[in-house]
């Protein structure tokens, strides 16, 4: 019983055989550093802690649920993005995994750039100071006013999605008195997801311009005859969670035969490729991430190389990884309410969050790790389903797992990996009140998003 295959790959759509789960870990106290933020440790005491502050503080100081980031985790993250690709190449750390204005800053000071896929990303980031000519900003069906904000603010690049989009862009530019630097996305062909990639002529989806059929050919013809448009380049964004570089080969491949083709039939080289995001991460410990110098490489060589053949000058390259980044760099805490064991299946832990902190597993069966965090245990590991509070039954927050079997109501347990698309996508389902995501670094904690509060969501509903 699959459901629909997932952007974040097929595993994430399994469901295991029935009667089969994987063996529990040799031990339910030890914390992985694959899957758990960099400074998070067990204490002598058995208490997991975070940039030194120990959970319970946490949970008394903040409640439960609540997303902790470890702001040395994302800004070692955010710097060895930058270091690996260097001088001659821009990193864009995509804002839909997780943006709040304290990320906005981080970013700015460790030296990356944006990519923002609304007005309300881009108001963001302008609003903590990004500059915007370090913004790209994305989006299928960006509307006239966002299109005009982002132009008036100055972006950097705008990256152009469909035909309409070429016309509209062009005209609002020029309209404001304007020549606006763009990148035009195209569909590669390219499915990834995981360890595989699916290589086809077209895509299946609605994002970019084909490349096949002349399609992206047409459309370079056409944005390098409009005034309001400066071309810059082309970009290829081809899945999420991807461990394997070979489907970033096959689409650099493919981004650098329509450059040789613009080159022969414009004599214009396009100065730059971005090969978007997708990097996969360590949700368990069966992931293998790359690390962002092996990614730098790879992409490096793929794309020298190609253009080596084709006798093009070599493009500056971009990359716009969101989850990679900050994925990893928080867990979510939790209270445990109540437990169920159901004999002979396994037993339903109920926390005080669920679906609407994390939509991820319901939404694509996504696979998460959970430890408990307030004390260690030598009891013997039970099977546990980590549920939420909501009226669902689809309200997973983490499928299988094993806890220690003597959990009890009141324990703290956290899920780890969860920066990424967690409270980007958090939702009021229930009328749930959003989690605040608090900054944890060097013994100093301070929220950056507030928890939501009755009254925000009585304001909104306005009688
Ligand atoms: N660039 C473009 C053009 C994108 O569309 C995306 C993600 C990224 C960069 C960043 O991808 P990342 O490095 O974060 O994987 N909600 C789904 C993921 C949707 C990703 C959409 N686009 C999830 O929770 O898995």
């Amino acid at each position: 019983m699959s459901r629909s295959a997932h952007p974040a790959g097929p595993r994430h759509a399994d469901v295991w055989p029935e009667g089969h789960y994987s063996a529990p870990p040799a031990d339910l106290n030890a914390l992985d550093p694959k899957v758990w933020a960099q400074t998070v440790t067990r204490t002598d005491a058995g208490e997991v802690s975070v940039g030194g502050i120990g959970v319970a503080a946490l949970a008394e100081e903040f409640g439960t649920p609540a997303y902790f980031v470890d702001e040395t985790d994302f800004r070692a993250r955010a710097r060895a993005w930058r270091t690996a690709f260097g001088n001659d190449a821009d990193v864009f750390y995509a804002g839909k995994a997780f943006l709040s204005r304290a990320i906005v800053r981080w970013l700015h000071e460790e030296g990356l750039n944006l990519d923002v896929c609304s007005g309300g990303e881009l108001t963001t980031a302008l609003s903590a100071g990004m500059p915007a000519d370090r913004i790209a900003f994305h989006g299928n069906n960006k509307s006239t006013d966002e299109i005009t904000q982002a132009i008036e603010s100055g972006v950097g690049r705008i990256v152009l999605d469909s035909f309409q989009e070429i016309v509209r862009v062009a005209h609002i530019a020029q309209s404001l008195g304007k020549r606006q630097r763009v990148q035009i996305r195209v569909t590669v062909g390219v499915e990834a997801h995981t360890h595989e990639f699916i290589a086809t002529a077209h895509e299946d989806q609605k994002f970019g311009i084909a490349l096949a059929d002349g399609q992206a050919a047409e459309a370079v013809r056409r944005a390098l005859t409009l005034d309001g448009l400066e071309l810059i380049g082309i970009h290829s964004h081809i899945g999420s969670q991807i461990f394997d570089m070979a489907g970033f080969e096959v689409a650099a491949r493919r981004v650098v035969a329509l450059l040789a083709a613009v080159r022969d039939e414009h004599g214009v080289e396009l100065p730059e490729i971005d090969l978007g995001g997708g990097l996969g991460i360590a949700y368990t410990s069966d992931d293998d991430p790359r690390e962002p110098h092996e990614i730098a490489k790879a992409l490096g060589e793929i794309v020298t190389r190609e253009c080596e053949a084709a006798k093009l000058r070599t493009p500056r390259i971009s990359v716009e990884p969101g989850r990679a980044i900050v994925g990893p760099t928080a867990f979510t805490l939790y209270e445990v309410g109540t437990i169920k064991p159901l004999e002979g299946l396994r037993t339903y832990v109920s926390v005080d969050g669920g679906m609407s902190d994390n939509i991820r597993t319901a939404l694509y069966d996504a696979e998460y790790s959970v430890a408990l965090v307030s004390r260690t245990s030598d009891a013997e590991p039970m099977l546990v389903r980590v549920v939420g509070k909501h009226c669902e039954s689809g309200d997973i927050v983490v499928k299988d797992a094993f806890l220690p079997s003597d959990l009890a109501p009141g324990d703290l347990i956290a899920v780890p990996a969860t920066g990424a698309y967690c409270r980007s996508m958090a939702s009021n389902y229930n009328h749930a009140l959003r989690p605040p995501v608090v900054a944890v670094r060097d013994g100093e904690a301070r929220v950056i998003v507030r928890r939501e509060t009755e009254e925000d969501l009585l304001r909104l509903d306005v009688g």
